[in-house]
C-alpha cells in the first residue's frame, strides 16, 4: 500500500517548512535512506531521507511550496500503484488548552477603558509575579493599581530567594576562605562566622531591593494600596487597607499574583505552636544563632539550599527525604555532584525515609521516622526545618465570590494567564501546574499584562531554568536525560567535566560537570544541566539555546570566550558530537 511522505517536524516549535529541492522526479525509485528532499525554515535546512523504498508515485507539493508539519508532500509506493484518494491530511486540530485549564476564552481586553481614556489594572500581590506584571502594564499605558498586604517583592525580595542567597553567599566566602584562602596564598588568620552581621547583611540587602521597587513603582506612576484584596463578584474586589477603611474596586482587568506559604505537612508534631524548633524556610531565615544541628524534612530545592547554609556554618545537618532521590526536578548526574560535596561536608542524607512524628524534646524535636525496609530512624535537633513544599495563597480571596476555577486553591489559567473569568488573570506560584519560581512568575507577569493591553503573548515554560544554589550550584533547563529516555527519544549526549576547565579549577578546583542532551538526528538542544562555579548564571546559554532551536554545532560555532567557565558548554557540545577537545578521547 503506498506510504506518505509528510512535513517533518524538525524543531519544538517549528509549524511549517518550505521545500527547498526534490531530489527524486515522480516515478523514480527510491530507497530508504536516500535523500528525498530537503526543507527549510527560518533557521535550518535539512536533507530529508526516504523512510520507505519504492517508486515516488506523486509529488502532492512542488519545491518551493511552504507546507504545514506533518501534512502529506508526496507518496511512495509499488509502480503504478494508485494513490489514496483522501491524502489522509485530517483537518489541522485546534490548539489544546492545558489539561485541566480553561481554553482561550473571552478576549483579554474585556472591558471599556477607563474615563481618562486609560484601561484600568489591579495587581494583587506585589512580588516578582504582580511587580513586574504592574510596570509592564504601566509601560503599556495602563492605569495600574497594586494591592499588597505585606511586603513589596514578596517572599522572593523578603523571605526567599534573595535572603537565602545572601546567607549562602556569606557560607560560600566563610568556605572558601577557610578552604582555598591557605592555598592561594592568602592568609587569613582567626576566620569565624558572625552569625549577627550574616542576618544583618541579609536584610540590607533585602531592604535596598525592596526599596528599588518602590522608586520602579513611583517612576512608573504605579499606584500602592496597603491592604489586601478579595473578589466580591467577577471583577470586582473589596480592599481592606492598613488603617481598617475599605474600598471596592472594579477595575477592567485583575492579575492574581497572591505567591504562596509554605505548606506544613499532616505529620503529628510538626506545627510551629506546637513546638517551636520546628520551623519553615522564613523562620529559618531569621535565626539569631547558628544551631547545633538542624533536621531538614524534605530534600527540595528550600531543604538543600538551607542545608548548604547551616552546615557551612557548622550545624550538623540531617536530610530525611520520602523520595528515593533528592531534587527529582534535575538531572540526576547533577544532583549526585552537589549531594556528595554536602555529605563531605557532613550531611547526612536518608532517601525514602517516611517521618512518622516529630516529638518535642529538651533538645528541640526528635524526628521519627520509617525506612523503605521498614526500619524506624530517629534524628533528634535543635531545629527541624520543614520544607516540604509551597501552597498557593489564595485562600482569603475568595475566589468562588468570582467564579473562578481552582485545583484546590491553584488557579486554573491558559498560556496567555487567563483564567475562566474574563479580564481576570492569575500568574506566579498561585497558579495550577507550572514551575513555582521567581523568574516563571515574572515571565508570567509580563505575558499577562501584555494580553490585557492588546499585545498577543504566551508563556512558554521550555526555556524556564531551575536553579539550586547549594554547593557547588546546580541548573537544569529542558529535558533531563531520564525524560529523554522515558520518551523514547533517540538522543545524544556530551559531557565536559569541570575538571578539565583552567578558570573553574581556579573558582573550586574543578567541582561539577556539564551535560548536555541534544536529538541524535539534527543535534537539536534539548536540555542542558550544569554543576559548578556560577552553574546559575551560565545555564542561560542553555535556555537561550533551547528557545532558538539551537544545534550543537550552532554551540560550537559560537566562540566562547577564554579563560572562561562557559568554554565547558562548548566542550559538552564537542563531546557530543564525538570531538572534545580537552579531554581524552572516549
Ligand atoms: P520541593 O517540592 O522542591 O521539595 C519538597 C521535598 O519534600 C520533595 O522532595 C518531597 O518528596 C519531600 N517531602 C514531602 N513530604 C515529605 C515528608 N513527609 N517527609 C519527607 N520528605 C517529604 O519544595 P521546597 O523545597 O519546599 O520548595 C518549595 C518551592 O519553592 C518549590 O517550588 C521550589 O522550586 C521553590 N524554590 C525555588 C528555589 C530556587 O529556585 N532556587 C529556592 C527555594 C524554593
Amino acid at each position: 500500500m503506498a506510504t506518505k511522505v509528510v512535513m517533518p517536524t524538525l524543531g519544538l516549535t517549528m509549524t511549517e517548512g518550505t521545500i527547498e529541492e526534490w531530489k527524486a522526479n515522480e516515478g523514480d525509485k527510491v530507497n530508504k535512506g536516500d535523500v528525498l528532499f530537503s526543507v527549510s525554515t527560518d533557521k535550518l535546512t535539512n536533507d530529508i531521507e526516504a523512510e520507505e523504498s519504492g517508486t515516488l508515485l506523486k509529488v502532492v507539493h512542488p519545491a518551493g511550496s511552504v507546507v504545514e508539519c506533518k501534512k502529506t508532500i508526496a507518496w511512495i509506493g509499488e509502480e503504478g500503484e494508485a494513490i489514496p484518494e483522501d491524502d489522509g491530511d485530517e483537518a489541522p486540530a485546534e490548539d489544546a488548552a492545558p489539561e485541566a485549564a480553561p481554553a482561550a476564552s473571552a478576549p483579554a481586553t474585556a472591558s471599556e477603558p477607563a474615563a481618562d481614556g486609560k484601561k484600568s489594572v489591579v495587581v494583587i500581590g506585589a512580588g516578582p509575579g504582580g511587580y513586574v506584571a504592574a510596570i509592564r502594564a504601566a509601560q503599556l499605558g495602563a492605569d495600574v493599581t497594586v494591592v499588597e498586604q505585606e511586603y513589596l517583592g514578596g517572599t522572593c525580595l523578603n523571605v526567599g530567594c534573595i535572603p537565602t542567597k545572601s546567607i549562602l553567599h556569606s557560607a560560600e566566602l566563610y568556605e572558601q576562605v577557610k578552604s582555598q584562602a591557605a592555598n592561594i596564598g592568602v592568609d587569613v588568620e582567626g576566620v569565624s562566622v558572625n552569625f549577627g552581621q550574616v542576618m544583618k547583611h541579609k536584610s540590607e540587602v533585602s531592604a535596598q531591593l525592596v526599596g528599588g521597587i518602590g522608586g520602579l513603582f513611583a517612576a512608573n506612576k504605579i499606584t500602592k494600596i496597603d491592604g489586601s484584596a478579595a473578589f466580591t463578584g467577577e471583577k470586582q474586589l473589596e480592599v481592606t487597607k492598613a488603617d481598617g477603611s475599605k474600598e471596592t474596586l472594579t477595575p477592567d482587568a485583575i492579575i492574581v499574583a497572591s505567591g504562596s506559604v509554605n505548606a506544613t505537612p499532616p505529620i503529628p508534631g510538626v506545627g510551629k505552636d506546637e513546638n517551636p524548633a520546628c520551623i519553615g524556610s522564613t523562620e529559618a531565615l531569621e535565626l539569631e544563632e547558628i544551631p547545633k544541628s538542624m533536621v531538614v524534612i524534605g530534600g527540595g530545592v528550600i531543604g538543600l539550599e538551607l542545608a548548604c547554609a547551616y552546615a557551612t556554618f557548622g550545624t550538623k545537618v540531617e536530610v530525611v527525604e520520602a523520595l528515593d532521590k533528592m531534587l527529582p526536578i534535575l538531572d540526576q548526574d547533577i544532583v549526585a555532584v552537589g549531594v556528595s560535596h554536602l555529605e563531605n561536608m557532613g550531611v547526612g542524607f536518608h532517601l525514602s525515609c517516611t517521618v512518622q512524628e516529630v516529638e518535642k524534646t529538651a533538645v528541640g524535636g526528635k524526628v521519627k521516622c520509617v525506612d523503605k525496609d521498614g526500619n524506624n530512624l530517629e534524628f533528634e535537633a535543635e531545629k527541624v526545618l520543614v520544607a516540604v513544599g509551597r501552597r498557593s495563597n489564595t485562600e482569603a480571596l475568595n475566589l468562588d465570590a468570582a467564579g473562578i476555577k481552582n485545583d484546590r486553591g491553584r488557579i486554573l489559567v491558559n498560556d496567555k494567564m487567563q483564567t475562566n473569568v474574563p479580564g481576570v488573570y492569575a500568574i506566579g506560584d498561585c497558579v495550577f501546574g507550572k514551575a513555582m519560581l521567581a523568574h516563571t512568575a515574572s515571565a508570567m507577569g509580563e505575558v499577562a499584562a501584555e494580553n490585557i493591553m492588546g499585545i498577543a503573548a504566551e508563556y512558554d515554560q521550555s526555556t524556564c531554568p531551575s536553579c539550586v544554589y547549594m554547593e557547588p550550584e546546580a541548573a537544569s533547563v529542558g529535558m533531563t536525560e531520564d525524560e529523554a529516555k522515558a520518551k523514547g527519544l533517540d538522543y545524544k549526549v556530551g559531557k565536559f567535566p569541570m575538571m578539565a576547565n583552567g578558570k573553574a579549577i581556579i573558582a573550586n578546583g574543578g567541582e561539577g560537570l556539564v551535560k548536555i542532551i541534544a536529538d541524535s538526528k539534527y543535534g537539536q538542544v534539548l536540555g542542558v544541566h550544569i554543576a559548578g562555579p556560577r552553574a546559575t548564571d551560565l545555564i542561560a546559554e542553555g535556555a537561550l539555546a533551547i528557545k532558538v532551536e539551537a544545534t550543537l554545532d550552532e554551540l560550537i560555532e559560537t566562540i566562547h570566550s577564554h579563560p572562561t567557565i562557559s568554554e565547558t558548554m562548548r566542550e559538552a557540545a564537542l563531546d557530543a558530537e564525538g570531538r572534545v577537545i580537552h579531554m581524552p578521547p572516549r
